[in-house]
């Protein structure tokens, strides 16, 4: 059975990735390319707020705030947040009160507002197709973003790292501006005692109620089972599927089974991980191949399988128009031009107990000695887990803050062994590092695919740089 659909998708998709490395600047350049460019919507709401601080510097955020449907909200935003010189060089950056279930109003608004303002700019002035990616596990944020992202028309929903079943049912509901809501996933409850987390797009005046355009929603999955329960159990329609191998840079699928690790200590994947290709495209969907996929002539390849076409991240992630901070950039390009780069699947790494993908670096979280350097805290808590607490009320955690305040908290003292807190290290990759009170700076990570070895192919000797249209007549070269 195939499906009709009458839309048209690009055979790439530029991978969202988070935080803010798939910026708007980088979604733009790929979806001007004729390619769908994907902006990361993880942390958002601390993006635009950092951003803000840092002068909003090229004034994109106010254009885009001056184009938003809620006006007097974003003048609001930015009388309280926007520093027209900036920061001082050491100065910490303003914090917004971690999500919980009762979400906060501004913080809210900033999430819908830089859901809004991400959208916009990548897709201002052209009419090439954009899409957000969110994490499922970040769940508190992720219906305020989608609305947001949804008021500046984006095209595809791009959602993995969990289950998105409810999400497609969510969207058509916050397509009519109604109001939507998702079951918090909480450790210690059955999913039918699990509280909801809800946005009320009506919490905000907006210059017009007229119905929005639904964007296409395409979960990222990495078995015919999550193919199967998204196709037939999700609250609403799909339209395709990224299928993501252990391969891809960021957060991996843990592989099937009992956990079993290699003398190096990364996960081992098995012949049962693989996802059954044929069984997927028997469901009727387009689909996409992602993780390992960046290299030229991958697209016949993916086309050969049945795929509409591919999803990369990695070649994206060091070109010019990425968020990553330059001189991280830089140091990763180098080390690839001399031969060295080298990536590993760190089973602790993540918060969320996935295995994550790390670039071996100096000074970067990834070290033990940078990692036992960094004083714990959780200032962000976009990972933290919910959990029953001792008085039957839903409260939060995370195996990467403080180990006494986790294990307080009922949380195992074994699952806070070699835990990152990825929330800072990943703003401090986008150049956004917190600058705690005791005059420490945030270290990074850094996350790549295991392939990070093609960039070599898109770097001439004495070229230390290249755009996202070189990665796609890279990719596309011979088609
Ligand atoms: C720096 C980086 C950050 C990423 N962050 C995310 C993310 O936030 N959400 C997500 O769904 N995938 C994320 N990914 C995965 C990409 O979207 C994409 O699927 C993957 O990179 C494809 O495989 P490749 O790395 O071999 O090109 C990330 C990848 C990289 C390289």
């Amino acid at each position: 059975m195939v499906r009709a659909f009458s839309h048209q998708w690009p055979p790439i998709i530029q991978g969202g990735m988070g935080v803010a490395i798939s910026h708007w600047p980088l979604a733009r350049a790929v979806s001007l390319a004729g390619q769908l460019g994907v902006v990361s919507g993880t942390g958002i709401d601390t993006v635009l707020l950092r951003r803000l601080q840092d002068g909003d510097v090229g004034g994109h955020i106010r254009r885009a705030f001056a184009a938003s449907p809620w006006p007097d909200l974003a003048n609001k935003i930015l009388s309280r947040y926007f520093r027209p010189s900036g920061r001082l060089p050491d100065q910490p950056y303003m914090r917004l009160p971690l999500w919980n279930l009762e979400s906060n109003y501004w913080q809210s608004a900033l999430a819908m507002l830089g859901g809004f303002a991400e959208v916009w700019l990548a897709k201002f002035d052209h009419p090439g197709q954009v899409g957000i990616n969110l994490l499922t596990k970040v769940a508190l944020p992720n219906l305020a973003v989608l609305y947001g992202a949804m008021h500046a028309k984006v095209d595809v929903v791009l959602m993995g790292a969990g289950i998105p079943r409810e999400i497609p049912g969510a969207l058509d509901l916050l397509a009519s501006n109604k109001p939507a809501a998702l079951r918090c996933d909480v450790v210690g409850l059955s999913p039918a005692q699990s509280p909801w987390i809800r946005f009320d797009p009506t919490s905000y005046e907006t210059i017009s109620q007229a119905p929005l355009k639904r964007p296409a929603f395409f979960p990222i999955i990495s078995s015919y089972s999550l193919a199967l329960v998204m196709s037939k159990k999700a609250t609403g329609a799909i339209q395709g599927f990224v299928i993501e191998g252990p391969t891809a840079g960021g957060h991996n699928a843990p592989p099937r089974g009992a956990k079993q690790l290699d003398s190096s200590g990364q996960p081992v994947y098995k012949e049962r991980d693989v996802v059954d290709l044929k069984a997927v495209a028997a469901l009727g969907y387009p689909f996409w191949l992602a993780g390992g996929y960046g290299f030229s002539g991958a697209l016949e390849v993916a086309r050969a399988q049945g795929a509409a076409g591919i999803q990369v991240g990695t070649l994206f992630a060091y070109s010019e128009e990425s968020g990553m901070a330059a001189d991280l950039k830089q140091q990763v390009l180098t080390a690839v031009c001399a031969g060295f780069a080298s990536v590993r699947t760190d089973p602790l790494a993540s918060p969320t107990g996935y295995p994550f993908k790390v670039v071996d670096m100096e000074n970067t979280l990834s070290t033990t000695a940078v990692y036992k350097a960094r004083q714990r805290v959780c200032d962000l808590g976009y990972l933290r887990e919910a959990y029953s607490n001792a008085q039957g009320d839903v409260s939060f955690r995370c195996p990467a803050e403080p180990i006494a305040n986790y294990v307080e908290k009922g949380g195992r003292l074994e699952d806070t062994v070699g835990r990152k807190c990825l929330c800072n290290a990943l703003m401090a990759s986008a150049g956004i590092p917190q600058h705690q009170s005791d005059g420490t700076v945030e270290p990074v990570i850094v996350t790549s695919g295991d392939a990070i070895a093609h960039i070599q192919d898109l770097l001439p000797p004495g070229c230390n740089s290249y755009s996202a249209k070189e990665v796609i007549d890279y990719l596309t070269k011979g088609l």
